[in-house]
C-alpha cells in the first residue's frame, strides 16, 4: 500500500482556508474534505428537524439518521446531506449563526472525527476545518495554521454572501466571524488551536496565487 499523505489546514472563519486547501488539492491531485461543511450540514439537519442539541437520546438519533456524502459537480466540491444538494444552503447566514453551539457537542464531533479519518484512507489528502493538525489527524504530514485581520476576513465573507442576500452588514458579517472564532477557541471538546509543529500564514496582504505558490514550495520540501 502506498504511503497515506494529510496536509492539514486549520485557522480562523473565513480566512481563506478552503481558497487555499482547494488550490493545493488541485496541484497535487490530492482529494480535499471541507469538514467545516459537515458541521454546517449536521447543523442544517438539526434545524430543519428541531434538534435539541441539549437532548442526547435526540441527538444521538439524529446522527444516526444523517449522511454526508462529498461529490464534484460542475467543477466544484459539492455537500449533500442524505442525497440532497445542500451546498448553498448550508453557506447562509442562519446555519453561521448556530454551526459553532453545534459543533461544541461532544456526540457530534465524535461521529465527524470518525467520518473524517474514514475519508482520509486515502493516498493523498487535505483537509481544512479547526481541528485537524490538533485531533483529527496529529501525525499530518504538513500543517498549516491560516489567520487574516478582520477587517479582511469580513469583507471576503460579504462578497461571498452579498449575492444571496444583500441586506447583509458589514458589522453582522465581522460579529458572526467573531462569535464563531470565540466560541470555536473556548470550548472544551478539540478547540481551535495552533499544533506546535505548524506553519502560520497571515494572507491578509498577500495574493492566493502567492499564498499557493509559498505552501508549494513548502510542500516540495517536506513531502515531494
Ligand atoms: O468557512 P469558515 O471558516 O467561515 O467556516 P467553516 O470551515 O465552514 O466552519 C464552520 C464552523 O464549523 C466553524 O466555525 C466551527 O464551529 C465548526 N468546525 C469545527 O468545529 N471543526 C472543524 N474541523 C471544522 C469546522
Amino acid at each position: 500500500m502506498e504511503t497515506q499523505i494529510i496536509i492539514a489546514v486549520d485557522g480562523f472563519a473565513s480566512c481563506g482556508k478552503s481558497t487555499l486547501a482547494k488550490a493545493l488539492a488541485k496541484s497535487l491531485d490530492y482529494i480535499y474534505i471541507d469538514t467545516g461543511a459537515m458541521y454546517r450540514a449536521v447543523t442544517l439537519y438539526f434545524l430543519e428537524n428541531k434538534v435539541n442539541i441539549k437532548d442526547e437520546p435526540s441527538v444521538m438519533q439524529a446522527l444516526d439518521d444523517i449522511n454526508i456524502r462529498f461529490q464534484i459537480l460542475d467543477k466544484k466540491n459539492t455537500t449533500f446531506l442524505n442525497g440532497k444538494n445542500i451546498e448553498e444552503e448550508i453557506r447562509k447566514m442562519y446555519v453561521s449563526e448556530w454551526v459553532s453551539e453545534v459543533a461544541t457537542v461532544s456526540a457530534v464531533r465524535r461521529a465527524m472525527v470518525k467520518q473524517q479519518r474514514e475519508m482520509g484512507q486515502q493516498k493523498g489528502v487535505i483537509l481544512d476545518g479547526r481541528d485537524i493538525g490538533t485531533v483529527v489527524f496529529p501525525d499530518a504530514k504538513l500543517k498549516f495554521f491560516m489567520t487574516a485581520s478582520l477587517e479582511v476576513r469580513t469583507q471576503r465573507r460579504l462578497t461571498e454572501l452579498q449575492n444571496q442576500d444583500r441586506s447583509l452588514t458589514p458589522e453582522a458579517v465581522a460579529k458572526n466571524l467573531q462569535h464563531r472564532d470565540h466560541i470555536d477557541s473556548t470550548r472544551d471538546d478539540s478547540p481551535l488551536r495552533q499544533a506546535k509543529d505548524a506553519v502560520v500564514i497571515d494572507n491578509s496582504n498577500i495574493t492566493q496565487e502567492e499564498q499557493l505558490a509559498m505552501c508549494l514550495a513548502l510542500v516540495n520540501m517536506r513531502i515531494a
